[in-house]
This record gives C-alpha cells, sequence and structure tokens, in this order.
C-alpha cells in the first residue's frame, strides 16, 4: 500500500472511530486548511455531536450538545422553557473556507492570519420548530464552536439554566488547573492528572479569599492545559465571552468528560437571552508541539475585528509606580488612621491627622515622575490619590469611592503638570472595590476628569464581594460590566488595565484599548506568601490564551525584608525577573520595583529599560507547561531583537541558534544571566552580565538557576 493510501485509510478509519456507535444521519466531517485537523459532526437521537482528531488520533471523543433552559418563575408566558438539548433535525449545512492577513494594533507579531475552513449546521427542533445554529471553525491548530439563536418567533426570549457544552477527553491526561470558582481566579495552579483532581481540590482552593464560590470538586476554570499521555497538548477555553456568563469545566472524571458550567447571577440564572443572539466560542487548541500552544492566535481571531476607528491614541505603555509599597507594606493606600469608616462627603479630610505612612504624596510622585522620565518610562501609577481607602474592601458598602476627589496631599494639577513637561503621564487608578453600582454612576466624572488632566490610561479593579449584592464577578451582567466600561473609556480615549476582572477571551482584539487585564495571580503574591517557581512557565499556556496580563514584573530586590518589614521573598531569580519582560507578553509592562531597588542593580535594571513591549515578530524557541519558555522577539519597527528564558525549580539549559538575526549584520549582544552559583532560595541576586558581537547563526548556551532565568537584548 502506498503513503497516501495508507493515510486515506488512517483517516477512514480515525472518521469510523469518531463516530463511533451510528448518527441519525446528518454527519459531517470537516478538515483544517493543511488537513491535520479533523472535525466530525453527528445528530445522535436528536441530539447534536462532534469530535475531534488531530494527525489521525482522536482529541475530543464524542461530545454532545446543548443547552438546558430555565423555568423561571419570574419568568414571563413568553419565555421559551422547552430545553435546546434534543429533538434536532438536520435542516441545513454550509462549508466555506476564511484566509485572510490582519494587523493587530499591539501584539506579538505584525500580522495576523485567521486560515481556517467552517461548518455551518442549521438543526431544528421536532415539535417546536425552533431554530439553532452550530457554526464550527476548523483551524490548523484547534478548533472553535458556537452556538447561534436566529431571530424567530418561536424561539424569543429564554433564560439559560446551564450550558451542556461537552470536552470528551481521550484518557487521564496531566492537566494545569485552577479550582473553578465564580469570583476568583488569584489561584496557585495545580499539576495533576484528570483522575486527581477531586482528591486535590481542596488543598487548591484560595479559602482565605473574601468570596470563594466552589460550585463542584472537579469544576476547573479555563484556559485548560492539558498534556495526554502520547505528548498530544489539549487546551480548551473561550473567544469572545460578550453578553453571556463566563464557562467553566466540570469533570465527570469517570468518563473524562468535561461538561460547561456557567457562572450564575444572583438569582441563580446563567444567562437571559434574546434572539439574535449566540453564544462566545468554544475553542479547542491542539498540538504536539507545545510552542504551538504559545504561538496561536486562534482566540484571538475567532473575536470581531477592531470596532474603534481611530487607534491612534493607543499605545503600548512600560511604566512604574507608586504601588509595589503599598502591597509590600511599607506605606499605604489610606491617608489617615482617624477614622475608622469614612462616609463619602461627610468626611473632611483636611481636618484629619495624616497617618504619615500614605505612599501617593505629591513628594513622593514628584520623584517617581523624575525616575520614569530618566529612564524612558512612558508613565507612572498612582494607587491611593483618591479619598475613601479607610474603609474601602469587605464591608459591603456601596458608596466607597467618587474617583474625583484627591486627598489633600496629592495635588493633581501639579503633578499632572508636572509629569507632562518631562514627557511622562501619570496612569489613573480606579479601584472599586466591586462596588459596581457606585463605579458606573461616576464613570463619565470620572473619566472626564482624566480627559482634564491628560491621563489616558486607568487600572481599574474589583476587590471583594461584587454590588449589587449577590452577584458574582464572571456572570454575564459583570461581563457586560467590564465591557461597558472599556466601550466608555474608548469614547474617552482612555486605555484599560482592568484587575480581579473576568479572565480575558481575546476582545481586545475588537476593543484594543483594553491593553492589559490582571485575571490571575499576578506578582503581588510574591508579598502575600509567594508563587511557585513554575507559576510564570504555566501562566503563558492557561491565562494568557485570551490576552494579557498586567503581571508586574521586574522585581529586582527579591528579598523584601532587606528594605521593609515584610519576610517574604519572590521566587525567582533576579535574571529570572527579567526574563518575564518576554516570557509573559504583554503591552503594557511595569517596572514593578521601587525607584531605589533597581538604583541597586542599576546595570542589570539596564535591560528593562532597553526592552520593548510591541513586537513585529515572536519565535517560541522551547517551551513545556510548568518547565521552561524561551521566546525570542523583534522589536516593532526596529532590527532589535530581545531574547528571554524562564524556568521551573528544576533549572534549564538552553542552546539558542540565532538563526533568526539579519544576515550579514552584527550585533551588539547583552546577556544577563544567573550566576554559577545562584538559586531562587539561596542566592537569588546573583547575576552575571555578558557583551559580545554576534552574528545569524551564532549560538547562545545559557543555565538557568533553579527558578531562574535570561534575558538577552541584540541591538
Ligand atoms: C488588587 C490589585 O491586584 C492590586 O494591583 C491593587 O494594588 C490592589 N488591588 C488595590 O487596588
Ligand atoms: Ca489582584
Amino acid at each position: 500500500m502506498n503513503r497516501i493510501k495508507l493515510l486515506a485509510l488512517m483517516l477512514l478509519c480515525t472518521i469510523a472511530a469518531m463516530a463511533q456507535a451510528a448518527a441519525d444521519g446528518g454527519t459531517r466531517t470537516l478538515r483544517s486548511p493543511n488537513e491535520n485537523m479533523l472535525l466530525w459532526f453527528g445528530i445522535d437521537g436528536g441530539r447534536p455531536c462532534y469530535s475531534i482528531a488531530y494527525k489521525q488520533r482522536p482529541v475530543v471523543k464524542r461530545s454532545y450538545l446543548g443547552l438546558q433552559l430555565a423555568k423561571d418563575k419570574h419568568a414571563s408566558k413568553k419565555m421559551d422553557e422547552t430545553d435546546l438539548m434534543d429533538g434536532f433535525e438536520l435542516a441545513d449545512s454550509k462549508e466555506s473556507t476564511f484566509d485572510e492577513t490582519w494587523k493587530p494594533v499591539w501584539g506579538e507579531t505584525r500580522d495576523i492570519r485567521n486560515h481556517y475552513n467552517e461548518l455551518e449546521v442549521a438543526l431544528k427542533q421536532r415539535g417546536t420548530g425552533r431554530r439553532m445554529i452550530l457554526r464550527f471553525r476548523v483551524y490548523d491548530d484547534g478548533v472553535g464552536l458556537r452556538y447561534e439563536f436566529p431571530q424567530q418567533k418561536e424561539l424569543n426570549y429564554f433564560v439559560i439554566k446551564e450550558e451542556k457544552t461537552q470536552f470528551a477527553m481521550t484518557g487521564d491526561h496531566t492537566a494545569w488547573w485552577i479550582p473553578g470558582d465564580y469570583d476568583t481566579q488569584e489561584q496557585e495552579t495545580q499539576e495533576s492528572r484528570l483522575s486527581e483532581i477531586r482528591q486535590r481540590f481542596h488543598d487548591a482552593v484560595n479559602w482565605g479569599n473574601s468570596s470563594v464560590a466552589v460550585f463542584s470538586e472537579t469544576g476547573v476554570q479555563t484556559a485548560l492545559q492539558m498534556k495526554s499521555e502520547d505528548g498530544l497538548y489539549i487546551n480548551i477555553h473561550e473567544a469572545a465571552c460578550i453578553d453571556y456568563a463566563t464557562m467553566h469545566l466540570n469533570l465527570d472524571d469517570r468518563t473524562m468528560t468535561f461538561e460547561s458550567w456557567l457562572t450564575p447571577d444572583a438569582t441563580g440564572m446563567k444567562g437571559y437571552m434574546q434572539t439574535p443572539c449566540q453564544t462566545p466560542w468554544r475553542t479547542i487548541l491542539v498540538s504536539d508541539d507545545a510552542r504551538d500552544m504559545l504561538s496561536s492566535n486562534l482566540i484571538l481571531n475567532l473575536n470581531e475585528p477592531c470596532k474603534i476607528e481611530d487607534t491612534s491614541w493607543i499605545h503600548p505603555t512600560k511604566y512604574c509606580g507608586v504601588w509595589w509599597e503599598m502591597i509590600v507594606g511599607k506605606s499605604a493606600w489610606n491617608y489617615t488612621d482617624e477614622f475608622p469608616s469614612v462616609k463619602l462627603g461627610l468626611t473632611d479630610y483636611d481636618k484629619a491627622k495624616p497617618n504619615g505612612r500614605h505612599g501617593a504624596t505629591t513628594e513622593k510622585v514628584r520623584q517617581y515622575i523624575d525616575f520614569a522620565a530618566e529612564n524612558g518610562l512612558d508613565q507612572v501609577l498612582v494607587e491611593g490619590w483618591n479619598i475613601g481607602w479607610e474603609d474601602w474592601a469587605n464591608m459591603w458598602k456601596q458608596d466607597v469611592f467618587d474617583f474625583t476627589t484627591p486627598y489633600p496631599d496629592f495635588d493633581l494639577k501639579a503633578l499632572n503638570e508636572y509629569a507632562h513637561s518631562k514627557g511622562v503621564r501619570l496612569m489613573m487608578h480606579h479601584e472599586t472595590s466591586s462596588s459596581v453600582v457606585n463605579y458606573e454612576r461616576h464613570l463619565t466624572d470620572a473619566f472626564n476628569l482624566m480627559n482634564k488632566y491628560g491621563y489616558d490610561a486607568v487600572k481599574t479593579g474589583y476587590v471583594g464581594d461584587i454590588i449589587p449584592r449577590g452577584d458574582h464577578h464572571f456572570s454575564q451582567s459583570m461581563n457586560n460590566h467590564y465591557l461597558h466600561v472599556v466601550k466608555e473609556a474608548a469614547k474617552h480615549h482612555i486605555m484599560v488595565n482592568a484587575h480581579e476582572a473576568v479572565r480575558p477571551t481575546g476582545l481586545c482584539r475588537t476593543y484594543p484599548n483594553l491593553v492589559g487585564n490582571e485575571s490571575a495571580r499576578g506578582t503581588e503574591y510574591e508579598a502575600f506568601g509567594g508563587s511557585r517557581p513554575d507559576h510564570t512557565v504555566i501562566l503563558p499556556f492557561t491565562r494568557l490564551q485570551g490576552g494579557p496580563m498586567d503581571y508586574t514584573p521586574g522585581i529586582l530586590e527579591t528579598q523584601l525584608g532587606t528594605w521593609s518589614d515584610n519576610p517574604n521573598f519572590v521566587h525567582t531569580t533576579l535574571a529570572g525577573q527579567l526574563a518575564l519582560y518576554l516570557t509573559m507578553y504583554s503591552p503594557l509592562q511595569m517596572a514593578a520595583d521601587l525607584p531605589g531597588n533597581y538604583r541597586k542593580y542599576d546595570d542589570a535594571f539596564q535591560f528593562i529599560r532597553d526592552v520593548a513591549c510591541d513586537w513585529d515578530e515572536s519565535i517560541y524557541l522551547e517551551a513545556e507547561p510548568a518547565r521552561y519558555i524561551t521566546v525570542a522577539r523583534k522589536a516593532k519597527g526596529t532590527d532589535k531583537w530581545f531574547i528571554g528564558g524562564k524556568c521551573n525549580e528544576d533549572g534549564h539549559k538552553s542552546v539558542i541558534r540565532l538563526d533568526f538575526l539579519d544576515k550579514g549584520r552584527t550585533y551588539d549582544c547583552t546577556v544577563y544571566a544567573d550566576a554559577k552559583d545562584a538559586d531562587y532560595e539561596k542566592n537569588p541576586k546573583a547575576y552575571v552580565i555578558t557583551k559580545r558581537k554576534v552574528r545569524k547563526g551564532d549560538v547562545l548556551r545559557l543555565t538557568e538557576a533553579r527558578g531562574g532565568g535570561f534575558a538577552v537584548s541584540l541591538m
């Protein structure tokens, strides 16, 4: 048998295996442009189902699709209450191909190719006559699928009780997971077999968090990264989550089948819908090479093109800020300790005694502005500038901040003028303390104030339980809130970096003023006790799938006790901190340490001065989840390259062939590496800086310490 015949036979066998038991008919198969990915669709007993194979290997076994609708006691007779689970027959199906290259406003690469084959399946439900469309997009590196509900008299308003999208895994994969939770995504990632999630679950929950809302002992969040025993990397997440609740995955650990589990709102319901409408895309990335998980653009591609016409005001930004000193506990957000609590409008701050620990003073901010100007940083974030921090969190308090009134020792006007005179801008901070009603009421005034003083970026925050009380951080209504803020900000030419807001799903393609999100465990946890060294070699596989993270790297003084009473230390080496500017892609990068600490390690800080945060090209050179990531990036519009490598607590050796450099050119290469005896616990600040000339084809051999990393600039 020749190779082609053999491949054809293997393919037939795979399709037969995917189809398993006979389906009702109406089966369809569709392959990706390079034919590596294969989608099978069928209807089984009136229930739509699908499966996926990659290079002739099953990835998702037969999995069912459908939605349960609520029999809502509040619903009027106009609500459709019959589930959208079964009784379906195929009405029509269409196949098409799409191939387009687009340019992101900012990103890891200058161009992004969006190339897929599409299958549109129109279904009709017997008895009700209701119509539902399933749309599948099959890419070379994965599949996106979503439900669409056309406008129709048979289906108008409906309330989702649960979405029942299945992802049936083929085995007991290794998974990197955090517990499902309606309000927090700041847990440490667990590495375990799927079958071990249940026994590991209780310890994995961050019970100390104010709002822990776990729903099952096998519930996990997405993006969920997995690896099969035979070396397939599989990642499940979602794209374009708009006017819909965030999806979790609930595992049936007898069958290794995940099923979607949406975030409820205060009513317990999961989605209030009116046709025409659609769900977000459910995404499944697959490859036999871990690097493809990191370079995939599938999630961005499944989002709509940019809706902001003039994007000239959106720009990648490097910033420092009056921040880490508060997180570490050296200074405070609040101005006075005199008031145990504050009522907006009733407190005369001018008469209150300052506590002497307030961080955001005019004097201090001036110093940060000087530091930013001297070191080429674009902006200075200032937290604790506005009144209300005396009792800001966890009081179930609705009117916390007004976002417009500065503390008496913060000269809003003079500081902005001073910053602008030095070519620097201040970055606004809006901690909402999750009082969303309050924030929405003040939003226009807050953005007008920013416009008046020349701010063009805001960091928002959602610490604590949501008000309206009973709602959750990742519900449909909260997801609508976050997007509302981004859209309103765009009208004011303001970029948004939202902390504790929902994990991103690629919406930054459509609204590129969403330049950052936290939505995971950030550097702040190093001051609260630490994150494992493998944390940052997992995040690019999980949290970063949906969009950039404001991880706030660059803590060069890793031992906090050297300048504060905080006994904690950062769980990387100093060189490892530099690597994060490359391995944790973001158009918004903070130089998070204190100016004084940067002066102490000025030769290492040079890398942070030099490194870009917008790229024409990115090449993932090596990657393995929770082990190591090495990436080379070419700075936008220049010939400069930067390389970063980060590893876990085992250390790592990298051999990097500089094949990607321009032919015939000589580069000044500076390597910031762990010293021979460096170790994130015992000797974190041992680093060596070496300089040499290199050319295309030269080889760099670099050793990363336990919890270490390296950074290279090629100019
Ligand atoms: C939590 C955020 O992640 C952190 O960056 C911020 O400083 C505090 N909330 C206060 O808003
Ligand atoms: Ca946070």
